[in-house]
């Protein structure tokens, strides 16, 4: 009887395990098999963006544009070789600046020496992000880790997935909506323009050919309109110049962005459209009166994002690379 009665439970107990399970990410990953995970991550984002302070902003990008295309999984980091042109080469991703790649590079070589073949590219991008947030006074938030690296990463996956500046209110909400984020939460992300830069290209057609009737966006405020297209003028050098994103305080990781929408200070046709649209426009407003709800909001979003589409345990197509560069079939 006692026989039987266990027999029915082991089957019970046997049939409640999945067959692929993924394991879920946990902020302690690392913590006996890498203890100096952190310690590592930490003092190389600090000496890098001491030096580089231009880091911050490229690196937030190529996480978002990483985890936009496939998910969290550094395929972005991964370069093109003769039968492969990957996704760092996409058309959307020839501007990610340089030095966002370096510093994760720089990170893993050192995290190879210390613990081998046991950190993800893909956290240490995820990490490195929200300290470098933290670094130019954005709020810090949880890392979950134990991302696994992916094994694809082809130029044909980043078209259609990554925003343009063409979008309007319906097409943004649709963007993110079909991954995810309310409203709130993209207006919330789309405060990461309160630092970095945008090349000319990507704002020239609000300064010069906006539309039938004129050809200088009204939603621009007249003497910035000016200062743009002064900065712009010369097709000769438009491809090398950049305008911040948050032309008031460029550097520093605040609400300043929010403040500067309802002005006409938006740069990109995508920032002014969270002023225009009226789904929009009343978080703008919020965020602009009260820097601890977007610092509360944009955390929460960051650790969303970071964790959108991750590959892990127990998830085939994930691997720790070598390096950060080349899948390990091919490095
Ligand atoms: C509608 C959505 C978005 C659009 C259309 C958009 C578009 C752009 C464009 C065109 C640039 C300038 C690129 C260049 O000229 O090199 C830029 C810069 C930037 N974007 Fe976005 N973006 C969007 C959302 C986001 C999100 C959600 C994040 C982060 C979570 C983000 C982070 C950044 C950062 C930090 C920069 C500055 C990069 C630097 O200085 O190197 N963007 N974005």
């Amino acid at each position: 009887m006692t026989l039987i009665y266990q027999h029915v439970l082991l089957i019970l107990f046997v049939s409640t395990i999945p067959f692929s399970q993924s394991v879920p990410l946990n902020p302690d990953y690392y913590k006996t098999s890498c203890p100096d995970f952190d310690r590592i991550v930490r003092e190389e984002v600090h000496e890098k963006q001491s030096k580089f302070v231009t880091t911050a902003a490229g690196t937030l990008r190529l996480f978002f544009h990483d985890c936009m295309t496939g998910g969290c999984d550094a395929s972005i980091l991964i370069g093109s070789s003769s039968d492969n042109k990957a996704e760092k080469d996409h058309e959307d991703n020839i501007s990610l600046p340089g030095d966002g790649f370096e510093i994760i590079s720089r990170i893993k070589n050192a995290l190879e020496l210390s613990c081998p073949g046991v950190v993800s590219c893909a956290d240490i991008l995820a990490a490195s992000t929200r300290n470098l947030v933290v670094m130019v006074g954005g709020p810090h938030y949880p890392v979950q880790l134990g991302r696994k690296d992916g094994l694809i990463s082809q130029a044909t996956r980043v078209t259609g997935s990554l925003p343009s500046t063409e979008m309007n209110g319906d097409q943004m909400i649709k963007y993110f909506g079909d991954r995810g984020f309310s409203i709130q939460e993209m207006v919330a992300l789309l405060g990461s323009h309160t630092i970095g830069f945008s090349n000319c290209k990507q704002f020239s057609k609000r300064l010069f050919n906006y539309s039938a009737e004129t050809p200088t966006d009204p939603g621009l405020k007249p003497a910035y309109a000016e200062a743009l297209k002064n900065l712009c003028a010369n097709p000769a050098t438009n491809v090398t110049m950049s305008a911040f994103n948050d032309v008031k305080t460029p550097g520093k990781f605040d609400n300043q962005y929010y403040k500067n929408l309802p002005k006409g200070l938006g740069l990109l046709a995508t920032d002014n459209v969270l002023v225009t649209d009226p789904r929009t426009r009343p978080i703008v407003e919020m965020y602009a009166a009260n820097e601890t709800a977007f610092y509360k909001d944009f955390a929460d979003a960051m650790v969303k994002m970071s964790n959108f589409e991750v590959k892990t345990d127990g998830d085939p197509g994930g691997e720790v690379r070598r390096r950060c560069d080349a899948p390990n079939s091919v490095a």
